[in-house]
């Protein structure tokens, strides 16, 4: 197969050159380049509902929604009236505003923290929201799991030492080994490494981080009671419990991961970062948590913590919009969606013999093209022996039948509330094909 498809894609082609001349890779976040694929990342010029338009005027059914927001399809109707109102009224002030104060309370009212502080990336919340931790408690120490990604923080970008319990190494040239020499890098789902890190160093840990649902490395469901042990073991050594929500949150229930877990087991995380959904597609994030740690931050406590941006009126009004329109309704549509799909794509590769597992936790879930025999992925080093290439002939065969699938073997499928059965037929009717593309590829010997 022709992975780069010129024919259909001349002007993303062009695009794509000229964007190389003028930005490393091509792209302003490196997944879109399409590198761990191949082939001509399409440049998109619209989009609308469940679909995509790209510069050449194909048209696919989208199952990234921008890596997560778009929770409710793009361009929502009242959404964009929602924008536009704000809009109108100026951009920017840096001053506070009343949607400020809307969005707070709606982000309280829905989840377990008492108090929120808004950012404009996700980034943004899981660096203040650690620096928050160690102000609170006077400790370094940050634990957190191999193959969970809670943006690009340096003290985050970490790969674990050369033992459990030791400390970790720069997971990319430019961050110092200072950064991560505070960090403990720890298998997910793994009781026993967590009960050994806090055995020798729990004195001494601010924090541990962590997915709430790890949708990074692919999908992967915590083990039941794992995120409850996680916040348990933390109290007992008084470091703080931060649940990163930043994908989940307002998206696998109208409160995040936590709706599955802590609402229903009766405990709660000290810290929680959001992002994504929550901005309705604009650039807002938040972390928030337990009253008397939130009184830390400045300029009712010591801890630094600033934005230009921050609290933007226009992403703010986008958030409200869309959180307000995220009803149960919504959630039981694509809880339903969900389910459809992850039995369809089941099926599909089912047939054409291709072993894969699929990880869900809610309706978020994603697709493992593991080795033959292997029947579940717990954690980062079973996900890392995925077949690539197996995905890679998946992906471009859904491509080449406008299905725009996450560029990467190691992400979450998300649908929208837009994703309605026109959507999800077209979907379920490119399966088969894409799953006899990969069945060709996995006859082949994975190489190395
Ligand atoms: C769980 C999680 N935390 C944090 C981040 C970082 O968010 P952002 O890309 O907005 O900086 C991401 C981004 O994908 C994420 O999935």
């Amino acid at each position: 197969m022709n992975v780069s498809s010129p024919q259909n894609t001349p002007e993303s082609a062009a695009l794509f050159e000229r964007a190389r001349a003028v930005t490393p890779g091509g792209v302003n976040s490196p997944v879109r380049a399409f590198a761990a694929v191949g082939g001509t990342p399409r440049f998109i010029r619209s989009a609308r509902g469940a679909y995509l338009t790209d510069v050449d005027g194909n048209e696919y059914v989208d199952l990234v929604g921008s890596w997560g927001p778009m929770l409710l399809g793009h361009a929502h109707r009242e959404v964009l009236a929602a924008v536009g109102e704000a809009a109108a009224g100026g951009t920017s002030y840096g001053a506070p505003t009343p949607a400020e104060v809307e969005l707070a309370e709606e982000i309280v009212a829905r989840t377990p923290v008492e108090q929120v502080r808004f950012v404009s990336s996700g980034t943004e919340a899981t660096m203040s929201a650690i620096r928050l931790a160690r102000g609170f408690t006077g400790r370094d120490l940050v634990v957190k799991f191999a193959g969970c990604y809670h943006g690009h923080v340096d003290s985050l970008l970490a790969s674990a030492g050369s033992g459990l319990a030791t400390f970790a190494v720069p997971g990319t040239p430019g961050v110092p080994a200072a950064s991560t020499a505070a960090t403990l890098v720890l298998p997910y789902n793994d009781r026993s490494a967590v009960e050994a890190a806090f055995a020798e160093h729990g004195d001494q840990v601010a924090c541990l981080i962590t997915e709430a649902a790890p949708g990074n490395m692919g999908v992967i469901a915590p083990q039941p009671g794992f995120n409850g042990f996680l916040a348990d073991i933390c109290a007992r050594h008084g470091a703080l419990f931060i649940s990163d929500e930043v994908m989940t949150g307002f998206r696998v229930t109208r409160s995040g991961q936590y709706g599955l877990d802590g609402a229903v087991e009766g405990w709660r995380p000290d810290l929680v970062t959001f992002g994504k959904v929550m901005g309705g597609g604009f650039p807002a994030a938040a972390f928030g948590g337990r009253a008397d740690v939130m009184a830390r931050l400045s300029p009712e406590g010591p801890v630094y913590q600033a934005g230009t941006l921050s609290g933007n009126p226009v992403a703010m009004a986008a958030g409200l919009a869309t959180l307000r329109l995220a009803t149960d309704d919504v959630y039981a549509t694509l809880d339903k969606s969900s389910a459809r799909l992850q039995e369809e794509v089941s099926s599909a590769l089912t047939e054409a013999g291709v072993a894969h597992v699929i990880g869900a936790t809610g309706n978020m879930f994603g697709v493992f093209f593991v080795e033959d025999g292997v029947t579940s992925v717990p954690d980062f080093a079973a996900a890392s022996r995925q077949r690539v290439d197996v995905f890679r002939a998946f992906f471009h065969a859904m491509l080449e039948q406008r299905v725009y699938l996450p560029p990467s073997a190691f992400e979450a499928w998300f649908l929208s509330a837009a994703h309605d059965d026109r959507a999800l037929d077209r979907i379920v009717a490119a399966l088969p094909a894409a799953a006899r593309a990969a069945g060709a590829a996995s006859d082949v010997p994975a190489a190395g």
